[in-house]
């Protein structure tokens, strides 16, 4: 088994859930280019890499399309079984309850539009898996972002008009080994429940025991470049992997960083 991205947050959860696969940086494998000429042709493999700024590919799309679609594809030509990360902002979040696996996408974002195309360069037979507001103990994300801030602040102003299922990347990483055993296509796999990035911090808080208050804001006053689904909840119609709850995850995630 190889692993992609294996220095990201979902590539480390992914490399202590299956320690005997090969897991690959960006050092060892920029997948911009084409695979290493030593690398053989593994069993299968999970494509964590990704360019994953989401405000940055606005200004930059080739860059974010040269990793999220040609390292997609670069990565497809090894002819492999391929597991290809892909996100809630393929859709547009005009729907107001949970998208299921058959809506049809709409990314808003340079970013979410590369990680569409990134799902047509994996190729037919690969698993997408679409999952959503990922947080782990390692890497950069909202968690470790929120513990830091709430640390140093008495007011920390958080968007609570975006909801979302935010998902403990350990518990992706189980369910990536249930899914290898159910046929190919898309999948939506993210946590149970859902919530705005505002109750996020306000649960980080309190799980950490951190006095920081939360200062509910609008997405358009955080005045971020790229565009976000207001509602991004994903479900399985398909019968896919459930994963725990948010705030498992969340208390999970707290504990390893303790
Ligand atoms: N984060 C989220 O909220 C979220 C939500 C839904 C889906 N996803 C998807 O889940 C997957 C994993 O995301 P993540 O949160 O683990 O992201 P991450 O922590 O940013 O990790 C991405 C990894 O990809 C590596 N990478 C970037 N460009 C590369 C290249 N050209 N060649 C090889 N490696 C490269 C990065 O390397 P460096 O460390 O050297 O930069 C990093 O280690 C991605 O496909 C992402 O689109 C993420």
């Amino acid at each position: 088994m190889l692993i992609t991205g294996a220095s990201g947050q979902l590539g480390q959860a992914l490399a202590e859930e299956f320690p005997d696969a090969l897991a690959l940086t960006r050092s060892e494998w920029d997948v911009a280019l084409p695979a290493p000429a030593l690398l053989t042709r593994p069993d299968i493999v999970l494509h964590a890499a990704a360019w994953t700024d989401v405000d940055g590919a606005e200004d930059d799309p080739q860059g974010a399309a040269a990793i999220n679609v040609g390292g997609t594809a670069n990565v497809a030509e090894l002819g492999a079984p391929l597991v290809y990360y892909s996100s809630d902002y393929v859709f547009d979040g005009r729907k107001q309850e949970p998208y299921v696996e058959s809506d049809g996408p709409n990314p808003l974002s340079v970013y979410g539009r590369s990680k569409l195309h990134g799902e047509a360069a994996a190729g037919e037979t690969a698993w997408i898996v679409r999952s959503a507001w990922l947080f782990g103990p390692t890497g950069h994300n909202f968690v470790r972002t929120m513990l830091r801030l709430g640390a140093e602040r008495d007011e920390v102003a958080v968007v609570d008009d975006q909801r979302g299922s935010p998902t403990y990347v350990g518990h992706l990483a189980a369910a990536t080994r249930e899914l290898l055993e159910l046929r190919s296509g898309i999948w939506h796999v993210a946590a149970e429940g859902e919530c705005t990035w505002a109750d996020f911090a306000d649960a980080i808080f309190d799980g950490a025991g951190l006095r920081c208050r939360v200062r509910r804001i609008t997405t358009v006053e955080l005045g971020r470049a790229a565009p976000r689904p207001a509602y991004s909840v994903l479900r399985s119609e398909k019968g896919a992997p459930t994963l725990p709850h948010w705030r498992d995850g969340l208390r999970e995630c707290i504990d390893r960083l303790a």
